[in-house]
């Protein structure tokens, strides 16, 4: 298949990019790099061993995506393009609705404008909100989501399970993701965030090398086995398969599923802070801090359902994660920035 990937330069993106070439299919790639480097794309192409066709662009942009849908054919679209800081879109509300929502928007009008109708969609477990039960299935209810971020994946969902229902004819696949984390073994590709991180892993791999002076551990007192809260963390390039798996689902198959990709295991901060000491050898030094609002105690997938759509499961460990993360960090301190 010929695959259009927005956001295709991002993180989760150029590991899928990786995964589809390998499995035979074309990709190009559109970004407006807001969130980005070139630098990535170049990599990505050193490590196909092949040129990634890729246009800089607003996926908001209805001419500039007129353009890219009349120079390709493409047979599906994995829509990664989106802002994704939870905290940031808490401060700017508008700023995320507007981005995230037009650029659905905007790529499904054109995509029907030139007869695709075949998309993957990057949402998130994020959208399960504060969960009454683990682990999460796919049916189960969404209360309401925790911030601005959630909320857009949320209407995302809505708005592509309604054009589903207005034409038989678009087959759409709604990937939540869990946590994933870890970067390409060869060290080359990797999560690169702009600033202090957010998240867990970059935190602790910047702290390793030294950028950052310890991690703070937002609070010991969850309803957890050690008190740190538990996610399910999930190894990227796991999760760029479950990408491959969902586009050859998506060829075959018309209407919107909701697919969970995750694990199905649990690990607390602590015990990520263990396994990352112990397979690199590096210590962690950490303080306990309180906890950050909004976070739940316990978040992990039931997978089942990925394993029977998609005949797709996560097969790297959790040492696999540390060991990947590191090896990107440690050859590439500040990033794409050298
Ligand atoms: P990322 O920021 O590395 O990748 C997103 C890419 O989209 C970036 O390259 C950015 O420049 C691009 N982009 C954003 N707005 C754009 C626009 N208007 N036009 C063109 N390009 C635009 O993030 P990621 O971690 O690779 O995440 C990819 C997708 O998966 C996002 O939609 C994110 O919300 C979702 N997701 C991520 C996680 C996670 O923890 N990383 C978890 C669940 C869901
Ligand atoms: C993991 C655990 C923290 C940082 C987020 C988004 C979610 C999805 C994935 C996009 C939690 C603890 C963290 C630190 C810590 N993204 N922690 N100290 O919050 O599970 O999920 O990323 O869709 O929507 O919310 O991930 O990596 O931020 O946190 O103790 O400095 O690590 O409290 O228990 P989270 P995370």
């Amino acid at each position: 298949m010929n695959i259009l990937l927005t956001g295709g330069a991002g993180y989760i993106a150029t590991h899928t990019c990786l995964e589809l070439l390998k499995a035979g299919h074309r990709a190009v790639i559109v970004d407006n790099y807001v969130n980005s480097q070139p630098e990535a794309v170049s990599r990505l192409e050193e490590l196909a061993g092949q040129p990634v066709p890729h246009y800089v662009a607003d996926v908001a942009d209805r001419e500039a995506m007129d353009r890219i849908f009349s120079e390709n054919a493409f047979d599906a679209v994995i829509h990664f393009a989106g802002l994704k800081a939870v905290g940031e879109s808490v401060h700017q509300p508008l700023r995320y609705y507007r981005n995230n929502l037009d650029t659905t928007l905007t790529l499904c009008e054109t995509m029907q404008a030139h007869g695709v109708r075949r998309l993957v969609f990057s949402s998130s477990a994020t959208v399960y909100g504060v969960p009454d039960e683990v682990p999460l299935r796919e049916d189960m209810f969404c209360k309401g989501c925790t911030n601005p971020y959630g909320w857009t994946k949320y209407m995302i969902e809505k708005i592509l399970g309604g054009v589903c229902d207005a034409d038989p004819e678009w087959s759409v696949v709604l990937l939540r993701y869990f946590n994933p984390i870890g970067a390409h073994e060869s060290g080359r590709i990797g999560e690169d965030p702009q600033g202090i991180p957010n998240n867990l892993m970059p935190f602790i791999t910047q702290v390793a090398a030294g950028r950052l002076d310890h991690l703070s551990v937002f609070g010991n007192d969850y309803d957890t086995p050690d008190g740190t809260g538990v996610r399910d963390y999930i190894h990227v390039v796991d999760l760029a398969r479950g990408h491959v798996a969902a586009c050859d689902y998506a060829a075959g198959h018309a209407g919107c599923e909701i697919i969970n990709l995750g694990t199905g295991v649990g690990y607390s901060v602590l015990d990520i802070v263990n396994a990352f000491e112990r397979v690199n050898g590096v210590k962690i030094p950490y303080v306990i801090g309180p906890r950050r609002p909004g976070d739940v105690d316990a978040c992990y997938a039931d997978p089942a359902k990925a394993r029977a759509l998609l005949h797709w499961e996560a097969e790297k460990t959790l040492d696999d994660m540390c060991r990947d993360a590191w090896r990107w960090q440690s050859a590439n301190p500040r990033g794409y920035r050298g």
